[in-house]
């Protein structure tokens, strides 16, 4: 998703823009751009359709140079990929601009700009901005009262950052509902959309608020609040080493990510050991909340939605705690009835997914007894307005198809079910159970990845396909879910997962001999129900792909493959039975020749609406 990267300094800055775009661009975007003010006070200008070395390239060719600039890396939502529509956007050769985000009221903002002499270059709700401000100074305001004007007479979300050539040692920036970090340096000051940006350059940031607006120059540093009144924000010091992104002697990001899953999984369900008392891994506090909790509202995106949906069944079944799963883009526009001492649970792996963000941010003023967030990203904007966090230990995760990040919410989601169980009618023996399944998990995990040769094999019959179906039937229709969206998602094939009991409601009517429908078939009580249902898919000569372990009684014949699974414990078949699911994907990714990394149209971190 779009990434801002701003600077400045007394030295020349384009090389720690275009890195800080770098460092930005496993996020997914399809242009990128750089605005310098050089020594004679101009504004230089690369910008463009394509990927960063792109933007490196046409630097190297006609070297921009400046100690101010700004630099952007574009994922379109308003107007098509392409160098116009790239930021920065400029205003009277004057300002540059780039924005993060999606502004609402650009159309009635840009007939009042029409109207006032501005021509748009284009089809961006971005230029309004630039615009808006570039009269606001030709009026007579400071940099900063027009950027505050300008940002008063925004609908939507925005982090925005922008330079002028007549101030030209400052940046100017803002934000609401888009995340905007300040890096302290010593002499030189920074801005960026993620600190990730900006570790080559300091250790030392200052996260943002909703609506503040800050003025950096090489020497100085102001934060407003939306008020206008200048205010002090908390610096933090980010030393934890700085994960370099590298393929470790894997293809891809996913598949290391793939393979990394039985250490991340024992590493997210190692915290238990290092704290008294399970509850603790949920931050200060979780034990008192815990306490008084009679339901949980899990609300989440994608394949995070997916990781709710399966707790759901263990906090229902194990718990008997009543939960309820939402994605976040429905629950945040909805009106709600929450019941007393409801536990709100977001899951995110990147933590700035605006949809999640924002249904925590709409839920009503003592709707919930508490919020608990589930993340990946430490100092994410969930993790700093959530009163509880479950840091997922799954390490930064690369490729756009989420896969380590999902395996290590469930096992967060697991230690929930156990830590509420406990509190509620969870027997002592199920509590055994769930530990010592968490213990072995990464071993079962491992034994699945060692399936690869297997699973790519059976890939081989999708490359020609075109449509899928994924089946599951209890806990494992959400597995099912997953499985499908990686599926469509990085191999562009479409693919639904039903619950195998809804097949004959109408989905059965799309099988035939150019079908193949995937099962996830572990032996568990509805087995013998699912087993019916995939009984109607063969006698429609529908074409199996069964995942199951040997209990399950399922062997090879004609237009059914079984891939034999491991046994494991029923409590984390969910988790193992995935792994398998995201090597299926992988290898049909893999053989259709997509970019399995950063699938088309698709970003890493959802920052807009
Ligand atoms: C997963 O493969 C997807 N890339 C996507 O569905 C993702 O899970 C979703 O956008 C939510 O992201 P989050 O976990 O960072 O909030």
């Amino acid at each position: 998703m779009c990434g801002i990267v701003a600077a400045a300094a007394r030295r020349e800055v384009s090389e720690i823009l275009l890195e800080g775009l770098r460092r930005l661009e496993y996020r997914g975007y399809d242009s990128a751009g750089m605005a310098l003010i050089d020594n004679e006070h101009n504004l230089q200008l690369h910008k463009q359709q394509g990927k960063v070395c792109e933007l490196e390239k046409a630097q190297k060719l006609h070297p921009h140079l400046g100690c101010t600039g700004i630099a952007h890396t574009r994922w379109a939502t308003h107007g098509e990929p392409s160098g116009v529509n790239a930021h920065p956007h400029i205003s009277g050769q004057r300002i540059a601009l780039v924005h993060n985000g999606i502004i609402e009221n650009h159309a009635i903002l840009r007939k009042e700009l029409c109207a006032a002499g501005y021509e748009f270059s284009s089809a961006t709700d971005t230029e309004v901005i630039v615009h808006m401000l570039h009269q606001y100074l030709e009026s007579g305001r400071s940099l900063l009262a027009a950027m505050q004007e300008t940002v008063d007479r925004l609908e939507g979300a925005y982090a925005v950052a922008a330079v002028d050539v007549v101030h030209p040692d400052q940046v100017v920036a803002a934000r609401k509902g888009s995340p905007l970090v300040v890096g302290i340096g010593i002499g030189e000051n920074f801005l960026a959309s993620d600190q990730l940006a900006l570790r080559q350059v300091t250790d030392r940031f200052i996260y943002l608020e909703e609506g503040d607006v800050v003025e950096i120059s090489p020497s100085s540093l102001q934060i407003y609040d939306a008020s206008g009144a200048p205010v002090e924000r908390k610096r933090s010091l980010i030393s934890e080493a700085v994960e370099v992104a590298d393929l470790g002697g894997f293809d891809h990001y996913m598949l290391k990510e793939i393979h990394e899953q039985p250490r991340a999984l024992a590493a997210t369900f190692a915290q238990a050991a290092d704290h008294p008392v399970i509850d603790d891994c949920f931050g200060a506090g979780a034990a008192e909340v815990f306490d008084k909790v009679k339901g949980v509202q899990i609300v989440a995106c994608g394949t995070s939605f997916h990781a709710g949906m399966v707790a759901r069944y263990w906090l229902e079944e194990l718990a008997g705690i009543p939960c309820q799963v939402e994605v976040a883009s429905e629950f945040r526009y909805r009106k709600r009835v929450t019941h007393a001492n409801t536990l709100l649970v977001t899951i995110s792996q990147s933590g700035e997914t605006a949809d999640s963000l924002a249904a925590l941010r709409n839920a009503g003023d003592g709707e919930f007894a508490a919020s608990l967030v589930i993340s990946n990203v430490a100092n994410s904007s969930l993790v700093r307005d959530s009163d509880l966090v479950f840091l997922t230990r799954a390490g930064m995760e690369i490729g756009v198809a989420s896969t380590k990040a999902f395996t290590t919410q469930l096992v967060a989601l697991l230690m929930l079910t156990y830590a509420l169980g406990r509190r509620a009618s969870m027997t002592e023996k199920k509590q055994q159970e769930i530990i010592a399944a968490l213990k072995d998990l990464p071993d079962y995990v491992q034994q699945t990845l060692e399936l690869n040769d297997e699973i790519e094999q059976l890939s081989e019959s999708f490359i020609p396909k075109h449509h899928a179906l994924f089946l599951g039937r209890g806990i494992q229709y959400p597995i099912a879910m997953e499985g499908a969206l990686k599926l469509k998602e990085i191999s562009y094939i479409h693919a639904e997962a039903y619950p195998a009991g809804e097949l004959k409601h109408g989905p059965l009517a799309l099988v035939d001999d150019d079908m193949p429908v995937v099962a996830v078939a572990p032996s568990d009580d509805l087995l013998e129900k699912l087993k019916s249902n995939l009984e109607e898919v063969r006698s429609r000569g529908g074409e199996l792909f069964v995942f199951a372990d040997s209990k399950a009684g399922f062997s090879s014949e004609a237009r059914v493959k079984v891939l034999d699974m491991p046994h494991c414990p029923e409590v984390i078949k969910p988790i193992v039975y995935t792994v398998a699911l995201q090597l299926l994907s992988y290898h049909v990714a893999l053989q259709k020749g997509t970019d399995v990394d950063k699938p088309r149209n698709l970003a890493k971190s959802v920052t807009v609406e």
